[in-house]
């Protein structure tokens, strides 16, 4: 693969000078075609590789205290360009459809620079939905008991 080298300037040279301070802490820039060899750790790398498999991606997303679990954002963090572009759909639930969460989320994807589709449905989840889940076996029954 074709290494990409990139250079810092330090354009201020006066003495003392905050620069060389401020130039450490910028990251280095990730090449777009394929991230992948530069992540530290595995687990990152087949993320990479499976995001970008993808055309489009839909987040079917729960809301967790008025915004999306942290371990999606997290998820969407440890990657950048992969959803660069990408045309997105959320799909939101929580007891009051999670449209908090999906808001957040949408914030989150037009910083990504991801094609937003513009509806975003939300599913309100109640007692009986949870029910109908542990009739159809997809759910413990634990859930409907506190
Ligand atoms: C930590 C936590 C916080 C939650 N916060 C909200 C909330 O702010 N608004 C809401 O409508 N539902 C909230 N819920 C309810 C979840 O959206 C609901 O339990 C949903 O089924 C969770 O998705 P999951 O069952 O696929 O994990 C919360 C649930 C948890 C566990």
């Amino acid at each position: 693969m074709l290494q990409k080298k990139i250079i810092l300037i330090t354009c201020s040279s006066r003495s003392p000078r905050l620069n060389p301070f401020i130039t450490d802490y910028i990251p280095v820039l990730l090449p777009k075609e394929d991230p992948t060899p530069y992540y530290q750790h595995a687990t990152t790398r087949r993320w990479s590789s499976e995001i970008r498999k993808y055309d489009a991606v839909i987040f079917v997303a729960p809301q967790f205290n008025w915004s999306i679990p942290a371990t999606l954002k997290n998820a969407i963090d440890f990657l950048c360009h992969e959803w660069n572009g990408k045309p997105t759909g959320i799909v939101s639930y929580g007891g009051h459809g999670g449209t908090k969460a999906a808001a957040h989320l949408q914030d989150i994807t037009r910083g990504l620079k991801m094609k937003a589709i513009p509806t975003t449905p939300a599913l309100t989840i109640t007692l009986k939905t949870l029910k109908e889940c542990i009739k159809h076996g997809r759910l413990d029954n634990e859930l409907t008991q506190s």
